[in-house]
């Protein structure tokens, strides 16, 4: 293990060596309001058990969390409803694509898991149950702020409407998770409430803090029980980065969440919560440099859960 002490200056020298990568990666091309990013952008956060917080890089630039917010809305649902979510979707990576249809018939309209698009409709479709998605909508962000110990959390309207505009295949996902009966509520509701949570703005700072109840850090805010925090990072270990889970587990030994807007929050469990964003994606729509920086991370403090 690296004597933390010395992860300031690590952190500086990661931010100015990402800063020459030759590849940034591809900014998320379908939605319009994500794609007109600069690339070339990073940011770090690192909260530690002792509640010291470290950062290098642009960490106070506000960006698009996208599918980070599925594990907020999951540990919303297993807050609220307990373990029924499991009957409606499964645990196992899908081996597809985040906006894959193809194994929904196969399966008969259970999602193979809550990170997929597909599993995350059903997710916050439990969520919404049968409130204003305004409600569930709500509950998400205040879920985060209590969490982040932060009320300056909002959701940017303009993504939103966005991928409102640009989301046919998140539409067809919800239709045909109706025709297997695995909606409740009306597909219109539950895209309206998933685009939104998706859209919520976060900098590293405040979604590393954010993160502290999932690391199980003793000074969460919000604690969740410990069945339920080793569940969702053992979730995130396994389906968190799609079809780059298995090379984001093997290049960092860590549970991490990414978003298409370039973010991954990664849960070190009881040492650090973790923050990186940097907009350019790899061919899986993760992160690019932020997964080469969090490699990086994991060598240098020794945090792989392994
Ligand atoms: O539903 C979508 O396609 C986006 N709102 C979120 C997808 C996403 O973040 C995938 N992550 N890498």
């Amino acid at each position: 293990m690296a004597d933390l002490d010395t992860l300031p200056a690590f952190l500086e020298t990661l931010d100015t060596e990402v800063r020459d990568a030759a590849d940034w990666g591809e900014v998320a091309g379908y939605i319009p309001e994500l794609a007109r990013i600069d690339p070339a952008q990073f940011a770090i956060s690192v909260v530690l058990a002792d509640g010291r917080l470290m950062r290098a890089g642009q960490y106070a630039q506000r960006f698009s969390i996208q599918s980070i917010s599925k594990v907020f809305s999951l540990a919303c649902v297993l807050a609220r409803f307990g373990e029924s979510i499991w009957h409606r979707v499964g645990r196992e990576p899908s081996g597809d694509r985040f906006d894959s249809i193809l194994l929904l018939e196969q399966e008969h309209g259970r999602p193979r898991n809550p990170f997929i698009n597909a599993g995350a409709l059903v997710t916050t479709d439990e969520l919404l149950a049968g409130r204003a998605p305004k409600e569930a909508l709500s509950e998400i962000i205040d879920f985060i702020r209590t969490s982040a110990g932060d009320s300056d959390i909002h959701f940017d309207a303009e993504v939103a409407a966005s991928e409102t505009e640009t989301g046919h295949r998140n539409r067809a996902l919800a239709h045909y998770l109706l025709s297997f009966d695995n909606l409740r509520n009306p597909p219109e509701l539950v895209l309206g409430t998933y685009f939104h949570q998706c859209a919520i703005e976060m900098t590293t700072d405040q979604l590393a803090l954010a993160g502290r109840g999932i690391a199980g850090l003793a000074d969460a805010p919000l604690k969740l029980s410990e069945v339920k925090r080793r569940r969702i990072a053992a979730l995130m270990l396994t389906c968190g980065h799609y079809d780059g889970s298995g090379d984001f587990a093997f290049r960092t030994g860590l549970p991490g969440k990414s978003g298409v807007g370039g973010g991954i929050l990664l849960a070190v469990p009881g040492r650090a919560s973790v923050a990186i964003w940097s907009p350019g994606l790899n061919a899986w729509g993760n992160s690019r440099v932020g997964t080469e920086a969090a490699e990086r991370l994991a060598r240098f403090t020794g945090w792989s859960v392994f």
